[in-house]
This record gives structure tokens, C-alpha cells and sequence, in this order.
């Protein structure tokens, strides 16, 4: 039985500061972070996020910037970690894989996984796509011979002499951890995709670069001239806080948040490693779409890289939350068109929510009346609202939330508080709306934290205090 849950989210590269396309994953994990400490308890649930700083990408944006890599990735870092910051992100710790005690754990782990005679030395020719950062066959290669990822660099072919891991060992373990959903992966079409990956078999995997080709990674403790291979440095990080923290064990439920691109990684590497090293495996890998903006793909040399900040400023953290939780990734890939998120601001939190909460709010400060704050109120998360949390669904249960605020606008119009002269009668309707407002704030907390706190603000004491709109409309 699980009574603890740790939650993850992939850590960035540092190559470039993260933009609005990676804010959706954090904030997903956010959201799902605060359901469960709302739900177990703050001390039940541990949630990280972080930097990926090792590898090729990083060095490279270094030299090119004139600096060392140190330097370079500490900028990029700490950059990230405002973005994340602007989005009212709660993790419990922002991870760096150049921490000292992921680097020595990192190590510890190459070297258990190596005793256990799963790591062996041999020498690879092939490819290398470095925007991947990950060795590539020909067959993944498109016609031109490139990274159908990343089709404007230049691959590069690789021949060194390299660790490997026995990745093949594990294609039994793999396919009967999947099938027998002790690993979970969603949605449904992710797991399908990835058994089929594993039936068309798995190779061995390289682990470490040797040192004159990349510099810029942690020293494999068989062998100073090699560093570890930046995915197996990177996957470990989870295990560098959890493992620490008491979240590594059969008391904790595991569940990791990453994009389609990294689920192979996270689905069929991660655990077969854990396994080489006998480590508890991850329970839930939920694997999301790519986020899009106005029908083209976020990127630089599209020129239309928007960060998150930028979007919090523009139209508010909460406005950008609301946004990406209803409509953006989930499952398949979705898009952000600026005219959508302007009528879904003036529909559905202008109107939907801003509105219903200023009217009971001045209808109750106007009736002069008391509103004790029942101690019976639910102050967790409703089963019934939160049912599709089951499956991460966080869109559906903000429709359900959303419902019940068009119930609340409802009893509003077909009671018109506004001309019932009877003070009873008065006191009995508007009790209900104000209960009614007081649930819906604490029911949108792991979605809206700041717009809850408002609404705690004007609602949390029997004299409702009516404030400004929470979203005033915008044209
Ligand atoms: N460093 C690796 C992850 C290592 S985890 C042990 C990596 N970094 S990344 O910066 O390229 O991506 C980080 C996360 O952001 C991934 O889950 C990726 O899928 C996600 N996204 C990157 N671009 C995205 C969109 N446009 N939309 C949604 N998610 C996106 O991969």
C-alpha cells in the first residue's frame, strides 16, 4: 500500500532557457503535486524538477558564449528556475545534475549497475544526434540522413570505445512489467507505443563518452577518461532525491511527468536500470503531447520562442495555469492561439468563475448578515469533482468544477437574492451560495492557487469581504 506519492518532472537542458512548450509538463505536475498534499498531507508528497546540465549541448552553448561550462549552465539554471518560479511551480527541490550529491550518487549507481555485470566496455560505431543526445541507427535517420528531430544539425558518426549497457537483458522483465500494468503508462496509445517499440527488440545501450569528445559530464568511477552518458546521469536525478528524502521504497508511489519525445527513456531504459541495481521501480509514467503555438512548433529558428514569464505577465499565472491545464497536451498535441485564450479568459474565469465569486461576495457584505465558516466544509479535495484525477485528467475535473460554478450562477438567477426582503429567507439562500463559493476556492487550489487565495481572502471569515475582480474582462 501506498501512502506517500513523489512526483517528477523531466529536467531541462541547458542549452537554452525553457519556453512556454515545457511550462505545460510543470505545470500538470504542479497541479497533480497539490491535489495529493491536499489530499495525504504536505510530509506524504515530494515533488522535483530541475536541470539537466551535462552533455554536448551544454558544452557547446558554453564555448560558443566564451565561458566555461559551469559558468554557462549556473546562468541557464537559475534562469530556468525563474520561469518555473513565474509560474507558481511547488516543487520541494530544483535539481541540478552538477549537485555534488547527484554527481556522487550518479557514480555510486554506475558503479553497482557495473558490479552487478550489467556495464561493459566495447566500442561503438554509429551515430550520434546531438540535440537528442542520443546515439541513433541508421534507420532512425531520415532520407537526408539526418534526425528527423532535428533536422538542421549535422549528425555526427561516432567511433570510440564506450561502456555499454545490457539494455537487451531486460526485453522479458520489460514486456511483462508493461503488459501487467505494474508500470503504468498513459494515456493508453503511449503504451501501446512503447510494447511495440520493445517487439521490435532492444540493443545494448552505450552509457559513457570517453572524455577527448566530451569533457563535460561526471568521471565513470571504472575509468577517468570516460564521463557517464548524459541520459543515464540525467534519469538517475529522480533517485538522487527520492532515495534521500525516504521517497525511494514500496511506501511511495512513483510518477513520472514527461513529454512524447522522452518516454522511451523513461518507459524502457529507467526501469530496466533500477532493475540492474535492484532498486524499486517507477509506478506511473503519464506521457503528455507537445505544446504549439498559433499551428507552428516553438523554436528558435521559427523565431517564435515565448517564455513562460512572458505569457504570466501578459495575461496573469493563474489566466496561464487555467489555460494549459483545460486546453493544452494532455494526450495529444495541442496549441496555443492567442484570440482561444482570450475567450476562455472573458468565458470561462471573467465570467464563469470572476463573476459567480463577486456576486455572492457583494450580495453578502451588502446584506450586512454572518457566514460561519462550518467546520464540516470539505476542506479536501471532493472524490466526486476529482474523479478523472484517476488518469491525471485535470482538464475534465476542472469541467466538473466548472459545473458546479454554473449550478452556483443558477440558484443565483432563480433566487435573486438581490430582491428577497425576507432577512430569513435572505440569510438561507445566500448561506448556501457562500458555502457554495467557499467549496469551489478550496476545490481549485492544485490549479488556481493564487485566485484560491483570493477568494480565501474574501470568503474565509463569517463578514464576506468583497474585493476586486479576480479577473477583470479583457478586449
Ligand atoms: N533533459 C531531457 C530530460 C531528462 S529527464 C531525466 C530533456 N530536456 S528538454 O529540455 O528537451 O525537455 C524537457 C521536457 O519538456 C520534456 O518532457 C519534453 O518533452 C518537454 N517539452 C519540450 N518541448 C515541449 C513542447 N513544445 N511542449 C510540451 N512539452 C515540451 O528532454
Amino acid at each position: 500500500m501506498n501512502n506517500k506519492v513523489f512526483i517528477t518532472t523531466a529536467i531541462d537542458y541547458t542549452n537554452d532557457v525553457i519556453h512556454a512548450g515545457h511550462a505545460y509538463e510543470k505545470i500538470l505536475a504542479d497541479s497533480i503535486a497539490r491535489y495529493y498534499r491536499a489530499l495525504l498531507g504536505k510530509d506524504k508528497v515530494l515533488f522535483t524538477t530541475g536541470t539537466d546540465e551535462h552533455g554536448t549541448t551544454s558544452e557547446k552553448a558554453a564555448k560558443e558564449k566564451g565561458v566555461d561550462p559551469l559558468t554557462h549552465v549556473t546562468n541557464i539554471s537559475q534562469a530556468n528556475k525563474k520561469e518555473i518560479d513565474s509560474l507558481n511551480i511547488s516543487y520541494d527541490r530544483f535539481i541540478r545534475t552538477t549537485d555534488k550529491d547527484h554527481e556522487k550518487i550518479a557514480a555510486e549507481f554506475f558503479a553497482a549497475s557495473f558490479a552487478n555485470d550489467d556495464i561493459y566496455k566495447a566500442k561503438y560505431e554509429g551515430f550520434y544526434c546531438e540535440g537528442c543526445e542520443s546515439h541513433k541507427t541508421l534507420s532512425e535517420l531520415n532520407e537526408a540522413g539526418q534526425c528527423p528531430n532535428h533536422p538542421t544539425r549535422e549528425i555526427q558518426k561516432l567511433d570510440e570505445d564506450n561502456f555499454f549497457f545490457k539494455w537487451s537483458k531486460y526485453e522479458d522483465f520489460l514486456k511483462e512489467l508493461i503488459t501487467t500494468n505494474k508500470l503504468l503508462i498513459l494515456p493508453e496509445g503511449k503504451r501501446s507505443e512503447m510494447l511495440a517499440f520493445l517487439d521490435s527488440g532492444l540493443n545494448d545501450i552505450t552509457v559513457s563518452r570517453p572524455k577527448y569528445k566530451v569533457s563535460w559530464g561526471i568521471t565513470t568511477p571504472n575509468d577517468p577518461d570516460q564521463v557517464i552518458y548524459v541520459w543515464f546521469d540525467a534519469l538517475i536525478n529522480y533517485y538522487t532525491e527520492g532515495s534521500q528524502k525516504g521517497f525511494w521504497n514500496d511506501e511511495t508511489r512513483i510518477i513520472h511527468f514527461v513529454g512524447k519525445d522522452i518516454a522511451r527513456w523513461h518507459t524502457l531504459l529507467w526501469p530496466a536500470m533500477l532493475k540492474s541495481v535492484g532498486c524499486k521501480l517507477p509506478d506511473v509514467v503519464y506521457v503528455h503531447g507537445f505544446l504549439n503555438l498559433e499551428g507552428q512548433k516553438i523554436s528558435k529558428s521559427l523565431g517564435n520562442v515565448i517564455r513562460p514569464s512572458e505569457l504570466v505577465k501578459e495575461y496573469g499565472v493563474d489566466t496561464t495555469r487555467y489555460y494549459l491545464l483545460k486546453y493544452g497536451p494532455m494526450g495529444e498535441d495541442a496549441d496555443l492561439y492567442r484570440e482561444h485564450l482570450k475567450e476562455v479568459y472573458n468565458g470561462e474565469l471573467a465570467n464563469g468563475l470572476g463573476n459567480s465569486v463577486s456576486r455572492v461576495a457583494k450580495m453578502a457584505e451588502r446584506s450586512g448578515l454572518e457566514f460561519p465558516v462550518a467546520k464540516s466544509q470539505k476542506t479536501k479535495p471532493d472524490p466526486e469533482l476529482f474523479e478523472p484525477i484517476k488518469d491525471f485528467r485535470v482538464d475534465l475535473v476542472l469541467q466538473n468544477i466548472w459545473k458546479k460554478l454554473a449550478e452556483l450562477d443558477k440558484h443565483i438567477n432563480d433566487n435573486e437574492p438581490w430582491s428577497i426582503t425576507d432577512k430569513k429567507k435572505l440569510e438561507k439562500v445566500l448561506s448556501f451560495e457562500v458555502s457554495q463559493v467557499r467549496e469551489v476556492g478550496r476545490q481549485i487550489e492544485p490549479f488556481l492557487p493564487e485566485t484560491a487565495e483570493k477568494i480565501r481572502e474574501q470568503f474565509e471569515q463569517p463578514a464576506v469581504k468583497a474585493g476586486e475582480a479576480l479577473f477583470p474582462r479583457i478586449k
